[in-house]
């Protein structure tokens, strides 16, 4: 395997296997199996695989959040040279903003809502950081969790309208045993945060199982006050939304696809996580 920092050294060897399909797993480092399982995804389908790794600032909205990610270089270069990737771009934060990026990305309504709402300029940073990436690997395909639902979302809406030629390429959520959703910022949770946040899947669960039998505003007011009755959770939001336009919906019959996105911190921690109502 071989790590890249600079993006022209990075070029370099890419230019030797232009004719060959691609795929991109852009992430931020801290890996755990829902990335893996990402690479695995993409190495089946290409015939070579890149993996990203860079904390990018421009998509943090609280300095004390981007300083306290977890990073873990060493050991999630190990990660990945076990599953047989073929490159790794970890490059600084000057190699991929000599200059500070003053690119704007609009895509409303998807961007305004949920993360958008509580997290003001992270959707413009996260396009920012996975255009360049796009530019500069020009994948045959890229993979994106969808426990970042939104993100995803944004993602696919990006690649049609600068047209990209990409394939992006969602992936399912990776779970605990228990129930919790994969994700970096499990490691910052102490145990007892983690017994609580499994309140967090596990009312997700349940809540499909009940809206079966109720109302789809009966089934938003369930999740509230479950994780409400929580008194060592805070609830950021839960909203129930068409899975394309990310709007929300106030009757099962309103759309054909719906999603129920949530954010909790459990201590400091902020969890997120969705579960699929209608596919
Ligand atoms: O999902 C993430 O880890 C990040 O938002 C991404 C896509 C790697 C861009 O920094």
């Amino acid at each position: 395997m071989q790590v890249f920092e600079t993006i022209e050294a990075l070029q370099n060897e890419l230019a030797h296997i232009k004719d060959k399909s691609l795929g991109l797993v852009p992430t931020m480092g801290a890996l755990h199996q829902g990335h893996l399982s990402l690479m695995k995804q993409s190495l089946k389908d290409n015939d070579h695989t890149i993996v990203s790794i860079f904390v990018n600032p421009t998509q943090f909205n609280d300095p004390k959040d981007l300083e306290k990610y977890p990073r873990t270089l060493e050991k999630d270069c190990k990660l990945i040279e076990e599953l047989g990737v073929d490159y790794v771009f970890a490059p600084t934060v000057t190699e991929m903003y000599p200059e500070p990026d003053t690119r704007v990305f609009n895509y409303p309504p998807q961007d305004e809502v949920m993360e958008g709402k509580y997290r003001p300029g992270h959707f413009n940073g996260m396009c920012q950081i996975v255009s360049k990436l796009f530019a500069i690997v020009n994948p045959t395909r890229a993979y994106f969790g969808e426990k970042d639902y939104q993100q995803l979302i944004i993602v696919k809406r990006m690649v049609k309208e600068l047209g990209f030629d990409i394939e992006i390429v969602g992936c399912p959520i990776l779970r605990e045993k228990d129930g919790l959703a994969l994700s970096s910022r499990n490691s910052l949770l102490s145990a007892e945060e983690r017994k609580n946040a499994l309140d967090i899947s596990g009312t997700l669960f349940d809540s499909v199982e009940y809206a079966k039998e109720h109302s789809l505003k009966e089934t938003l007011g369930y999740v509230v006050n479950r994780i409400n009755a929580n008194t060592n959770l805070e609830l950021q939001y839960f909203e129930i939304v068409d899975a394309d336009t990310l709007l929300p919906v106030s009757d099962w019959s309103e759309s054909a696809s719906i999603i129920g996105c949530i954010t909790v911190f459990s201590g400091t921690v902020r969890l997120i996580d969705n579960i699929k109502y209608k596919s």
